[in-house]
C-alpha cells in the first residue's frame, strides 16, 4: 500500500469523524459515546488506520504513523470537550424544585429506651451510672458475692464459661459490677448499671441466653430497707404511673440479708388476672436486699460502719410489661415490623 493512499484513507476518517460529531446534539450522550467507540475503540477507525502501517516502507511508516496519531489525539481531545458540554447539559435537566427525597432514618430499640428511661429515672435521684465487663471471673460473678460453690448457678449447664480452667465466664447477672465499684471507691455512693447478662437458658417467650440488668447499689452510714422500698417504690411509680401497687416478698440472695423479690400489680389486666401475670394479677420484677455483711467484708468495708442496699432487675421484663409485648424473642429478632414501632 502507497503512503498516499493511506494519508487519503486518515483524511477521509478525520472528516467523517468531525461531520458524525457535528450531527450529535448537546443532549445526545449515549450518541456521543457510540462515536466514541466507533472512532477512538479498540475496533474503530483509530485503530484500524494503524492497522495499515506495517505495509509501508519504514520511512514513510513513521510518517503516517505520526498523521494518524495526530488524528487520534485531536478526536481524543473533542472527545473530552465534547462528553464535558453534554454531561452539563444533563445535570441541567435537574429540576430543583422537587421536593427532596426523605433520608432513611433509625429508631432506637426498645430495650435502648427503656434503658434509657430507667437511667433518668435514677439520675434524678441522685444514682451515678457505672459499668462493669460483660465477661467476668468466677471470683467477682460468684464468689466475692458470697455464693457458694455448690450454688447451682455455677454449674457450668447454667454459666457460659469461657475457660473453665482459668474460671473466666460470661457474667450471669450485673451483681459483679456491685464488687468492682466496691474495690475502687469509699461509701457514700450511690450507682446504677446497666448491661448485657448470659445464661445457659433455651429460648422461649421469656427465656433468653442474652438478656439486659439493670443493678442498683447505696452504701452509706445508716442505709435501712425503707430507704430501698422508699427508692425503689418511686422507680416504678415513676416508670409505670402512680395507679401501680408495689409488693415487696421476702426472699433469698446469698449476697443480700434480708433479701426481697418486689412484684407490681399487673399493667396489662390492671390486676384482673391475665396470662402474662399467671392469673395472680402481680408480675415479679426485680430482687434485692440489704447488702450481706460478708461481701462487705470482702471488699474491705467495715461492717459496723457501714450498710447499704442492691437491688437487680431484668430489663427486657420491664420493657415487656410496659410495652405490652407478649415474647422476648421480639427483642433479638430484628423484625423491623416491630422495632419501627418504637422511636
Ligand atoms: N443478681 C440477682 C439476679 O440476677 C438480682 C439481685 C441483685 C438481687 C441485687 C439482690 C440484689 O437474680
Amino acid at each position: 500500500m502507497e503512503l498516499e493512499e493511506i494519508k487519503k484513507k486518515i483524511k477521509e476518517v478525520s472528516e467523517k469523524a468531525e461531520k458524525q460529531l457535528g450531527e450529535i446534539g448537546e443532549e445526545e450522550p449515549e450518541k456521543l459515546e457510540r462515536w466514541k467507540v466507533e472512532y477512538l475503540g479498540r475496533k474503530g477507525e483509530i485503530n484500524n488506520l494503524f492497522a495499515l502501517l506495517p505495509h509501508l516502507a519504514s520511512e514513510e511508516r513513521k510518517e503516517a504513523g505520526m498523521l494518524i496519531n495526530n488524528l487520534k489525539n485531536s478526536l481524543t481531545n473533542v472527545y473530552e470537550e465534547r462528553k464535558y458540554t453534554t454531561v452539563k447539559k444533563e445535570k441541567s435537566k435537574v429540576n430543583l424544585s422537587f421536593p427532596g427525597k426523605t433520608p432513611v432514618t433509625g429508631s432506637f430499640h426498645p430495650i435502648t429506651l427503656i434503658s434509657r428511661e430507667i437511667s433518668t429515672i435514677f439520675t434524678k435521684m441522685g444514682f451515678g451510672i457505672v459499668t462493669g465487663p460483660e465477661i467476668e471471673t468466677d471470683y467477682y460473678n460468684f464468689d466475692a458475692l458470697n455464693i457458694p460453690a455448690e450454688h447451682p448457678s455455677k454449674d457450668v449447664w447454667d454459666t457460659f464459661y469461657l475457660s473453665e480452667k482459668e474460671k473466666v465466664l460470661l457474667r450471669t447477672h450485673t451483681s459483679p459490677v456491685q464488687i468492682r465499684v466496691m474495690e475502687k471507691i469509699r461509701p457514700p455512693f450511690r450507682v446504677i448499671a446497666i448491661g448485657k447478662c448470659f445464661r445457659r437458658d433455651d429460648i422461649d417467650a421469656t427465656h433468653s441466653p442474652v438478656f439486659h440488668q439493670i443493678e442498683g447499689l447505696m452504701v452509706d452510714k445508716g442505709i435501712n430497707f425503707s430507704h430501698l422500698k422508699g427508692v425503689l417504690t418511686y422507680f416504678i411509680t415513676e416508670m409505670f404511673g402512680k395507679d401501680v401497687k408495689v409488693k415487696f416478698t421476702p426472699s433469698f440472695f446469698p449476697f443480700t440479708e434480708p433479701s426481697a423479690e418486689v412484684s407490681m400489680s399487673c399493667n396489662i389486666c390492671k390486676g384482673k388476672g391475665c396470662p402474662t401475670c399467671h392469673n395472680t394479677g402481680y408480675i415479679e420484677i426485680l430482687g434485692c436486699g440489704m447488702v450481706h455483711p460478708q461481701v462487705f467484708r470482702n471488699v474491705g468495708y467495715d461492717t459496723d460502719e457501714f450498710t447499704g442496699f442492691a437491688f437487680g432487675m431484668g430489663i427486657e421484663r420491664l420493657a415487656i410489661i410496659k410495652f405490652g409485648i407478649t415474647d422476648i424473642r421480639y427483642f433479638f429478632q430484628n423484625d423491623l415490623r416491630v422495632i419501627k414501632q418504637f422511636s
